[in-house]
């Protein structure tokens, strides 16, 4: 069961062209939140029972409240538009405990690389990264000024803070980016699908394709070529949850979390579109096809977790700790 709490809104801030932050504290008493690390996200219940997930952009060390940013999405499902124009100070909202898919690992050097509203939880990093006295380099883009979050708190970490209006600096020179890194060093990317190709692409063409040294997280799949479909002579496969005890015979291309879910499973899960991490689930045995947008290479290739919302098995076989 997915651990949920109301909270009330205290405090909403403009804090640029299309994007507020919002910020949530306890209704009942005085209690600590439960504790968040830079990089975790809360899933947040919108009207029509669905959730939407933001990035904690707060002060870790502050559990009286949670902070998220919104960047109102005109073609978007619904959420932000809630959010932008009916909610208010007071209103209450359904939140889940944070959730981290996106953490920072050790390293002696991070490149922080942000996109529009990705600010949020690479804030996060950066002024985390700034107190524990670990270097960085912080590298923010946005369309125009006028449309960055966090101007004004992000100065305060001074010249390693590089900020870039597309209509006024053009595009951030992610080769420099790269060609800065450090050994060891570890490049974090927050933004559209394009910034992280982008950065990708940069790491490729000075390191080879094969090095792990992106982390990144997506507001979606907008831009993401879909994969091609199994091969149509694609036998079908054994299914084997070993919790739960169910061994199913499935089309290769059944969606298993749908499957599971039907089965009274419970699994988290929120975008179902392999970008926010929720449904990760352990491989006992087998091999997938790994179609998310969360694990790294290194990860996919150990091919022992996977994102059942999206990917497919290439085994007659595929075990999952279910
Ligand atoms: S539900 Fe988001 S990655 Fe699977």
């Amino acid at each position: 069961m997915v651990e949920q709490r109301e909270l009330r809104v205290n405090r909403m801030t403009w804090e640029a062209e299309g994007v507020i932050s919002v910020s949530l504290s306890r209704i009942e008493n005085n209690d600590p939140l439960p504790p968040w690390q830079p990089g975790a996200h809360i899933d947040v219940y919108v009207p029509d029972g669905t959730t939407r997930q933001y990035s904690l952009c707060g002060d870790p060390r502050d559990l009286s409240c949670y902070d998220i940013a919104v960047l109102r999405e005109p073609g978007g499902r619904g959420g932000s538009a809630f959010i932008h124009d009916q909610l208010r100070v007071g209103d209450r909202l359904m939140v889940t405990r944070p959730k981290q898919s996106f953490a920072l690992e050790d390293a002696p050097y991070y490149a922080l690389v942000a996109g529009g509203v990705g600010i949020t939880p690479i804030m996060a990093f950066a002024e985390h990264l700034e107190r524990s006295g670990r270097p960085f380099q912080l590298t923010y883009g946005g369309r125009t000024e006028g449309s960055m979050a966090f101007r004004s708190r992000l100065g305060a970490l001074g010249d390693r803070v590089r900020f870039l209006a597309e209509d006024r600096d053009g595009m951030p020179d992610l080769d420099e980016v790269v060609k800065q890194l450090p050994e060891g060093g570890l490049i974090y990317v927050c933004g559209p699908l394009a910034l992280l190709r982008a950065v990708e692409a940069a790491v490729d063409s000075a390191h080879g394709p094969d090095q792990d040294l992106v982390r990144f997280e997506l507001f979606s799949r907008a831009g993401v070529e879909p994969k091609e479909s199994p091969p149509p002579d694609g036998e079908n496969y054994e299914l084997v949850l070993a919790r739960s005890g169910h061994t199913l015979r499935m089309k290769p291309d059944a969606n298993i979390l749908e499957t599971v879910l039907a089965l009274g499973v419970e699994v988290e899960n929120d975008c179902r579109e392999g970008i926010c991490g929720s449904c990760v689930t352990g491989i006992l045995s087998g091999t997938v096809d790994h179609r998310d947008l969360v694990l790294t290479k290194k990860e996919q290739a150990a091919m022992d977790k996977m994102m059942i919302c999206c990917s497919r098995p290439t085994c007659a076989r595929l075990e999952l700790d279910l």
